[in-house]
């Protein structure tokens, strides 16, 4: 396996759908820039034009897809992703901002689909060559809370947003499930609270990180 790469920092955010991830990354990314540092902001699903596919396929194809099918789907797009846009630009030196990574495979077809949860660690640590962000900021919000953000913000839901707010239940916890397990490369923030508070906290952490 190939874990870190050279000189770029890598942070990726996570947590549930309506947690707020997009405002924080561009926050931070215009931060960052403003600072003089080069920042590829990317994502997953849909990070490269073959990503886009697949995310078209995990997100809003009709019908079912077998829990199996979803995780090899969701590491598709992460092996294609890590290999030609975020390791080239973590070689290069650069920061990558990333809205989600394997973390949310766990916590998503894992807990979410009861799939085992280190089968599915494993396969996406497989499919990304082993690759793990220097920082993971995890936005921790109540499902209901959540709920009622994407009620205010959406006309429809995707696949995963549409699953029953028990499934969403699940998934939060294993997200915190997996900070309690990795201290040191998890940022765990109340999502809850003003946006400029959330984005104040992630920045003294990132300053630490990028020195
Ligand atoms: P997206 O619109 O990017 O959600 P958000 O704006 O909340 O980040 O949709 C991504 C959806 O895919 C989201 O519901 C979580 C889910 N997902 C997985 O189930 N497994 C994964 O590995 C990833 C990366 C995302």
């Amino acid at each position: 396996m190939t874990a870190r790469n050279g000189r770029g920092i890598f942070i990726t955010l996570e947590g549930g759908d309506g947690a707020g991830k997009s405002t924080q990354a561009e926050l931070l990314t215009t931060w960052l820039r403003g600072a003089g540092r080069t920042v590829l902001r990317t994502r997953e699903p849909g990070g490269t034009d073959l990503g886009q596919e697949l995310r078209d396929i995990v997100l809003h194809r009709r019908g079912h897809i077998a829990p199996r099918a979803e995780a090899l789907l969701y590491a598709a797009d992460r092996a294609h992703h890590i290999s030609t846009l975020v390791r080239p630009a973590l070689d290069r030196g650069e920061i990558v901002l990333q809205d989600r990574y394997l973390d949310s495979s766990v916590a998503y077809q894992g807990a979410g689909r009861v799939l085992d949860p280190t089968e599915v660690r494993d396969l996406s640590l497989w499919a990304a060559e082993g690759l793990l962000p220097d920082l993971t900021v995890l936005l921790d919000l109540d499902e209901g809370a959540a709920r009622d953000r994407l009620d205010a913000s959406r006309t429809q839901y995707d696949r995963l947003e549409a699953e029953a707010n028990e499934f969403h239940a699940r998934v939060r916890s294993a997200f915190l499930g997996l900070a309690r397990d990795e201290p040191d490369r998890f940022l765990t923030l109340d999502a809850g609270r003003p946006i400029d508070d959330i984005q104040h906290d992630i920045r003294s952490r990132v300053s630490e990180l990028i020195g």
